[in-house]
């Protein structure tokens, strides 16, 4: 893909994006949520519509494009052949049926396997932020400038305290300056990407939940690995942590020492 094909997708998707602004109130407005696997994993007609109207766009302006979303079966996805799409229509599902705040959109984008766009739109704040491969990352246009290294010591880190064992959790609190803790894999990861926390976990996220990262991470000099220190594949995601390279060592030694993470 040349530069102008590249510029020419990234217009065209943030005019998509645009369209949102209209959506979402009316379907806010209206708000049906539904549980799937148990009463606490909500989905509603926000993130389903969304992630319609954005297959809709897919299939009216690029055919060939795949989209692998959390609203839909993916069995026919071949996530690393051509030009795929990852989305998660409504990241922090919670947050938006509890908050209305504090919810984001996210896209990713592979050609070929190769992270090629990245979108996380925080929509309640009006903040869309990009990142282009080769061309570095931006927020509503400014470019984002690669945070400082950071200490942990000095670093705000982000988990979901509910599935850690409380070992690691104290172990964690103890070696960094504070803790603070969003509810949208997204948005605690932007906190990241602009240089405000050190760190955020997921223990347990989905190809959507970090789609978007890769690219920024890359383009900003993160580090964004498995918990265990080891190459994280987008398209089967599992434990991830996206980290200042300052406080990524350290927090994985904490994280894998004695009996580990996991909640016992
Ligand atoms: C969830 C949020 C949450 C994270 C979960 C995700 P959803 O996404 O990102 O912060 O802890 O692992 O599943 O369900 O709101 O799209
Ligand atoms: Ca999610
Ligand atoms: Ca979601």
């Amino acid at each position: 893909m040349n530069k102008e094909q590249l510029i020419e997708l990234d217009n065209a998707i943030r005019s998509w994006l645009l369209t949102l602004d209209q959506v979402i109130p009316n379907l806010v407005g209206e708000m049906e949520t539904s549980t799937k696997r148990n009463r606490f994993d909500l989905v509603t007609n926000v993130d389903k519509t969304i992630q319609l109207q954005f297959q809709q766009f897919l299939n009216d302006n690029y055919p060939d494009h795949q989209l692998l979303a959390e609203e839909k079966s993916n069995d026919e996805v071949t996530p690393k052949e051509g030009h795929v799409w990852i989305m998660d229509p409504i990241d922090g599902t919670t947050n938006l049926v509890k908050q209305q705040e504090d919810y984001c959109i996210i896209l990713g984008y592979f050609v070929d396997g190769v992270p090629t766009l990245s979108y996380i739109y925080d929509y309640p704040h009006q903040q869309l932020h990009k990142a282009v491969r080769g061309y570095g990352a931006y927020t509503n246009g400014e470019p984002i400038t690669p945070p400082e290294t950071m200490d942990l010591a000095d670093a705000i880190i982000s988990f979901n305290s509910q599935v850690m064992n409380n070992d690691t959790i104290n172990d964690l609190y103890d070696a960094a300056f504070s803790y603070r803790f969003i509810g949208s894999c997204g948005l605690d990861s932007v906190r990241v990407i602009q240089g405000q926390f050190g760190a955020h976990i997921n223990t347990n996220p989905k190809p959507w939940d970090i789609a978007a990262q890769f690219l920024f991470a890359e383009e900003l000099g993160l580090t964004m690995t498995t918990l265990s220190n080891t190459h994280l594949d987008y398209a089967t995601s599992g434990p991830f942590i996206i980290s200042n390279p300052g406080c990524h060592e350290e927090i994985l030694q904490i994280i894998n020492s004695g009996n580990g993470y996991a909640k016992y």
